[in-house]
């Protein structure tokens, strides 16, 4: 069984767990980690009915670019979690830059553990949340414990084209888990590959210079490390 922190690694799909103190360091171009928060406000937009009482989760937030863009957007309150302080560090100061500081709530956490305590929100989120909670089958079922009856919960991953992978479930099987586990598929954005291809091309391009950058910093016993991070992220 993989423990927190080879999770944790996974999720930003860095290879070792030696990883983890650099990637604020490594990550610190980018705002944006995983989820479209345009596609994610389209899609609120589209199916929920926004109240003054609506209530939203962000589970593994990162820096909190879609709890932010939701914030300020709808005006409605968004809480966040993520294990890594400067990434809450940076959604904290990003929600004040873009005047959501009193909508949203960053906090430091385990999402393993917050699954636990917290209920009744409108909207949950799991924007490139990989396998932290489990598979997608437990996944689900320890969203559903935190979501109300009716509500909503927000999902970004990838579906495998044709035949179920190591990384990836099909969308036949992601909705048979959906049907063994009571939640009904209400609408899916599918983003294509050249624009995904296009959008890590980018996002690569500066974590390989952040990467050069600390190589430099590191000693020579640590390079192979970086070097893998950079070729596989
Ligand atoms: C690919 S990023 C996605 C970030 C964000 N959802 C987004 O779309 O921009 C995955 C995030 O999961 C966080 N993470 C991994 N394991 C976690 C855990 N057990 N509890 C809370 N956050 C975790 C990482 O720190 C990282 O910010």
């Amino acid at each position: 069984m993989k423990t927190t922190e080879e999770k944790l690694a996974k999720s930003l799909t860095a290879e070792s767990t030696e990883l983890i103190p650099h990637l604020p360091y490594l990550l610190q171009d980018l705002w944006e980690m995983g989820s479209s928060p345009k596609d994610m406000l389209e899609l609120v937009r589209k199916h929920i009915h926004v109240s003054m009482k609506t209530k939203v989760l962000d589970l593994e937030c990162g820096k909190g670019a879609v709890s932010v863009y939701l914030a300020k957007e709808l005006g409605r309150r968004v809480k966040g979690i993520d294990l890594i302080p400067e990434f809450i560090d940076v959604a904290l100061e990003k929600a004040e830059e873009f005047g959501v500081g009193e909508w949203c709530e960053f906090v430091v956490g385990d999402i393993t553990e917050a699954v636990k305590t917290e209920k009744d929100y409108d909207l949950v989120i799991l924007g490139a949340v990989g396998d932290v909670l489990g598979n997608a089958d437990e996944t689900i079922r320890l969203i559903n414990n935190t979501v109300k009856k009716d509500g909503y919960i927000l999902i970004d991953d990838a579906y495998a084209k044709e035949k179920a992978n190591a990384n990836y479930l099909t969308r036949e099987q992601w909705l048979e888990i959906f049907n063994n586990t009571g939640v009904r598929l209400v609408d899916e954005k599918i983003i294509e590959e050249d624009e995904l291809a296009s959008i890590n091309n980018d996002q690569q391009e500066q974590i390989v210079k952040r990467a050069r950058e600390l190589k430099e910093k590191l000693p020579v016993s640590m390079w192979p490390m970086v070097s893998r991070r950079t070729s596989t992220c």
